[in-house]
């Protein structure tokens, strides 16, 4: 089926939809980083893992980043090599499968180190054993996504680190941004440095982790080659890694709903959409931002219960019981009407990995449109899927 990709119109609601033409321009953008700042880029699958798609990242990138035994395994069967792994915490019952699922294994603190160094080693003696540093530095302003502020469990800190690292420790993950530009990266290095480099000569590689928005239209893609291009100069033994997650799936395609109800109570007006904040845009309400929806002018109000002034002016409310299901506030050209489609932006990552089945309601499908303008339905759900998950 041929799709219009400005108003969707003849789509069946609710669902995802990937435009492959996005996601290879992301890829090509990540791959030339990599390719001018000699550095490897992995795909973080906590953002993204739409597995069916990684074809496609096969002709850009070679390997992806994991933190569970689920995405392990997702990594080596079906991106088909083995994964970069961090976990806070490794268990007795999974990290012999993992360490047979990784080409890197990072700990999070010398304890997790001690317990399992030696079996991981026995399980998969070509892996690559790696510490996370914490360089108690991170600009990340929301305390949900600042992996570095006082108290955080991510980590050894450099007091915490003796002179001499174990023998096979060969690399440092540090994971400090969040949706960060150049500069913030360029700013946190030099604390990185200064904290962690006297046991750089120890090392053969450096994670960079996540958080850099690269794909963003006003990153500055050349700030970052040269900053790792200056690095590679004063520590010329390093393989320097990154992994974004968020940079792959940025703006790749839209999550399209339709209004299935308009009502309202004391002046506010409500329309009910057959998709859920909570449910299907999690951290719209978790960070919280306020998505983009084509058409129509974001209205930020500090105080919800303050009604903006003005026609047209709607909350747009999920189809859950939960009775904040619900965010504000849109400006519409116009009243909305039961079954028009109404398209949240920007809806590829964090989500399709988020989800969930609260309340049985549906999950929408996953589509991909192709470079031809012809959608592919990924997945449908239905009531299987609901009732599978508690089986
Ligand atoms: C360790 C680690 N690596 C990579 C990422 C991916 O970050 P992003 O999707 O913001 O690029 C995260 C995100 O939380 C992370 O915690």
């Amino acid at each position: 089926m041929q799709v219009n990709l400005e108003n969707f119109k003849e789509i069946r609601t609710p669902i995802y939809v990937l435009e492959e033409s996005r996601l290879r321009q992301n890829l090509s953008l990540i791959k030339s980083v990599a390719d001018r700042a000699d550095m490897e880029i992995i795909l973080a699958f906590k953002a993204y893992a739409l597995w069916k798609t990684f074809p496609i990242f096969r002709e850009y990138i070679s390997s992806t980043t994991a933190s569970s035994l689920s995405e392990a395994k997702l990594a080596f069967e079906k991106f088909g090599s083995p994964a970069h792994t961090f976990s806070p915490a490794y268990t007795d019952d999974e990290i012999d499968e993992i360490a047979r699922c990784s080409s890197h294994l990072t700990f999070n603190s010398l304890s997790q180190y001690e317990r399992f160094h030696e079996r991981v080693a026995t399980v998969n003696p070509s892996i690559k054993l790696g510490l996370r540093v914490n360089p108690e530095y991170s600009e990340v302003e929301t305390l949900l996504y600042n992996p570095c502020a006082p108290g955080s469990r991510f980590g050894v800190t450099a007091d915490k680190l003796p002179e001499i690292l174990p023998s096979d420790i060969e690399g440092f993950h540090c994971h400090c941004h969040c949706e960060s530009g150049a500069d913030v990266f360029e700013r946190t290095l030099v604390y990185i440095e200064e904290k962690f480099g006297k046991w750089f000569s120890q090392l053969k590689w450096i994670n960079f982790g996540g958080g850099h928005l690269m794909t963003r239209k006003d990153y500055d893609v050349l700030h970052l080659i040269n900053i790792i291009k200056e690095f590679h100069l004063r520590y010329p033994h390093l393989h320097v890694i990154m992994e974004p997650g968020s940079a792959f799936g940025w703006q790749t395609g839209p999550l399209v709903s339709q209004v299935v109800d308009v009502v309202e109570d004391h002046g506010y007006k409500t329309a009910i959409l057959d998709v859920s904040f909570t449910c299907h845009m999690p951290d719209c309400l978790e960070m919280p931002y306020h998505p983009a929806v084509r058409n129509a002018e974001t209205i930020e109000m500090e105080d919800m219960m303050e009604k903006p002034e003005g026609d047209h002016v709607y909350r747009l409310g999920g189809n859950s019981c939960l009775s904040g299901d619900f965010m504000g506030y849109w400006k519409f050209d116009h009243e909305l009407e039961v079954g028009e489609k109404v398209i949240f932006e920007d809806m590829l990552h964090y989500t399709t990995v988020k989800t969930n089945t609260f309340n049985g309601i549906t999950h929408p499908s996953i589509g991909i449109v192709h470079l031809d303008g012809n959608l592919e339905i990924l997945r449908e759900y239905g009531y299987e899927d609901y009732l599978n998950r508690m089986d």
